[in-house]
């Protein structure tokens, strides 16, 4: 065992500190050599280093670098190195988080990290939390508790009775509201078109002026964060009124909630802090390793009504379960690496870290605005949306920029424009790596440009 693990270290180590010289998206002759490890299930054991050994020389080459430094699609974060390192030794420990009886370790450090995720990310001190694999799944746990405390105060008991004869619970989102968002809506039996969608602004902002008449059996789902152009709804503005009627106000801050961590960043929140739960990730841009997300909501109560399950085989406990706060029950300790990230970065560490890619972003504007390339956002926090000309010049640059492999963006449509998207939220990226990116891009889309 001790030499397999070494030998993982090795091959680990060399992937790692390899990546800023490898292509980032793998060439094709590698990804067609993934066949070598299907074939038929073999019929006896083989050494567990051959499995490895196979393992590395067939998978790494066609993985895709979203580690390294100039990897800028979707939001992706990579892994910090602490965070990395005690994925690892989590995965030695192989504990099952679901239970303070199997991990108290586990159990711990998730209590640990709650209390310094909403002191980092300013959310009121006693919110109830869980962890989850993403923001997917955290926009799921955060919308059931909403379900179970606006059908609660309708003298609906929904985990009893269902929603079959509920009252209605009305949903209001953005025009511009995230695909998972309205995943977890509809896997929550609250519809994906019975919504109520409020108009937003050029850069996606929800118009607070558009808002329709709120009330106390009202669910409105804002952003922190556009996945396109980063911009944030006028929290404020919404909680206030939400308030009033007794409505519900969940935000979906999958990266944007991670501007609190700057006192420079932190006002473009607008008073998130105000509603009622919250959606964030941990694997974008606290960068680490998959799969990683927190749901957060102010009465910690509703959290747990809507996930609570008890058997008789199930000992009675004074601790804070986490099998009550999740839709799973076993799990993997995914707060190990949360607190490794945040112990090993600090405050001071995890501000640089957000301000740099933001600075990141802003020089990637600058410098494709110089070449003549039109900037379709206002680049507030770490996302850029370019124009290389018409549809298809724009079209063309990300398909030659992928292939070329020096970074990796993707492409979106942006209020009518075909855009390519840029996001920086890898704590690996340097100036350097947006030099070198930004000079393949202005090479590859002038060569594009039509006659
Ligand atoms: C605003 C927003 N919400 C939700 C998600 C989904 O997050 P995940 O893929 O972690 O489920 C994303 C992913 O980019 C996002 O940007």
């Amino acid at each position: 065992m001790k030499e397999l693990l070494a030998e993982t270290a090795d091959r680990a180590a060399r992937y790692v500190t390899g990546i800023g010289n490898r292509r980032v998206a793998p060439l094709p002759k590698d990804v067609a050599r993934l066949e070598a490890l299907g074939g038929p299930l073999p019929q006896l054991p083989s050494d567990p280093a051959e499995i490895l050994a196979l393992l590395d020389d067939i998978g790494s080459p066609a993985t895709v670098s979203t580690t390294g430094g100039r990897y800028f699609g979707f939001v992706i974060g990579g892994s910090l190195p602490a965070a990395l390192a005690a994925n690892w030794l989590a995965g030695a420990w192989d504990q099952n988080a679901s239970m303070y009886v199997m991990s108290p370790v586990t159990v711990k450090i998730e209590e640990i990290v709650i209390a310094w995720m909403l002191d980092l990310l300013s959310l009121p001190p006693g919110s109830g939390a869980g962890f989850v694999t993403g923001t997917t799944m955290a926009n799921l746990s955060a919308v059931a508790a909403a379900r179970t405390a606006l059908l609660k105060r309708a003298g609906w008991d929904v985990e009893e009775d269902g929603l079959f004869g509920a009252p209605p619970i009305r949903v209001v989102v953005g025009e511009e509201v995230h695909i998972s968002v309205l995943k977890a809506l509809s896997m929550l039996g609250l519809g994906r078109s019975r919504l109520t969608r409020v108009p937003v602004d050029h850069q996606g902002r929800m118009r607070a002026d558009a808002l329709p008449q709120l009330d106390n059996h009202t669910l409105i789902c804002i952003q922190a964060g556009n996945v396109n152009t980063g911009a944030f709804d006028p929290a404020r503005e919404i909680c206030a009124r939400a308030h009033e009627a007794g409505a519900w106000v969940h935000v979906d801050g999958a990266f944007g909630l991670w501007a609190a961590v700057s006192p420079h960043y932190a006002p473009l929140l607008n008073g998130a802090g105000a509603a009622d739960s919250w959606a964030i990730d941990c694997h974008k841009w606290l960068n680490v390793p998959y799969d990683s997300g927190v749901a957060v909501v102010r009465e910690p109560e509703h959290l747990r009504t809507a996930m609570t399950l008890s058997a008789a085989y199930l000992p009675a406990s004074e601790f804070r379960e986490p099998w009550h706060y999740v839709p799973e029950a076993s799990r993997r300790a995914r707060g190990v690496e949360l607190w490794a990230a945040m112990r090993s970065l600090g405050r001071s560490g995890l501000r640089d870290m957000v301000e740099r890619n933001c600075r990141a972003a802003k020089m990637f504007a600058e410098r494709l605005g110089e070449a003549g390339f039109a900037i379709l956002n206002d680049v507030v926090l770490n996302q850029v949306l370019v124009s290389f000309g018409s549809p298809e010049e724009t079209r063309r640059g990300i398909t030659e920029i992928q292939s070329d492999g020096t970074c990796w963006c993707g492409g979106t449509q942006w209020q009518g424009h075909t855009a390519m998207r840029i996001s920086v939220s890898c704590w690996a990226t340097t100036e350097e790596d947006v030099e070198r990116s930004v000079e393949a891009m202005r090479r590859i889309a002038r060569a594009g440009k039509l006659p």
